[in-house]
């Protein structure tokens, strides 16, 4: 949270500049605290799904909140619409000269998906949807994919245990313009190669 800190610092530091009047001066000397944050601290580690929250829902439900809210632009099971393309297959396809990107050939985690849908899905209204829906609507695209059974329910723990095929196809990449180390305060002079 403290880079949070930060931002809040910078922020009331410009506004310092143009002094608003009394009526309009934010409230300065309130800490912000982790419930203050909660709505916006919905980081996942995808490795091992920490930070996932409670709740379930099951494939079926899943396929219900997808025909509802996601198929007008993904098309019907999931194969393609009029705004994106397939979320389905192409698995295998990254050694071959045909690469189909979807939730199924390239996450590495299965709570990538749960994560990318609760923050930014459906693109009309981001972060509507319950916890439940989207553990449901996840399960139905892994279903889909063919890395979950039709009658599965998925929770935390069920994301965690599904074996994306992708996972590892990913490498850390060390290339050195990626090697800036984090300064917040007193820091080097960007130095340009
Ligand atoms: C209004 C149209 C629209 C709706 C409704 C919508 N999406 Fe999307 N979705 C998009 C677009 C556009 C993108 C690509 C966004 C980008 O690349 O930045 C996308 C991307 C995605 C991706 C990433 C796919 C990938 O290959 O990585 C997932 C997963 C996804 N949507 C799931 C959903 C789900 C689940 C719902 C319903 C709850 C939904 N979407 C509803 C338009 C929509």
């Amino acid at each position: 949270m403290r880079s949070l800190e930060w931002v809040f610092v910078a922020v009331a530091l410009v506004s310092c500049s143009s002094p608003p009047k009394s009526s309009e001066r934010p409230g300065f000397g309130q800490r912000v605290t982790e419930r203050d944050l909660a709505a916006w601290n919905i980081d996942v580690r995808t490795p091992d799904g920490t930070g996932l929250p409670p709740g379930q829902g099951s494939v079926a439900m899943g396929k219900d909140v997808y025909d509802t809210k996601c198929a007008s632009c993904h098309g019907s099971d999931a194969k393609g619409g009029p705004m994106f393309g397939t979320m389905v297959g192409g698995i295998g396809s990254f050694t071959t000269n045909t690469r189909v990107v979807t939730p199924g050939s390239m996450y590495p985690y299965a709570s990538v998906l749960f994560d990318y849908v609760r923050r930014a899905m459906p693109l009309t209204a981001p972060q509507s949807l319950s916890n439940e829906e989207v553990y449901a609507v996840s399960g139905y695209i892994l279903h889909l994919n063919g890395l979950l059974p039709a009658d599965a329910t998925v929770d935390a723990r069920t994301l965690a245990t599904v074996r994306m095929p992708n996972r590892d196809g990913f490498i850390v990449d060390d290339r050195p313009d990626t090697k800036a180390a984090r300064c917040m305060r007193d820091c080097e002079p960007l130095r340009r190669p």
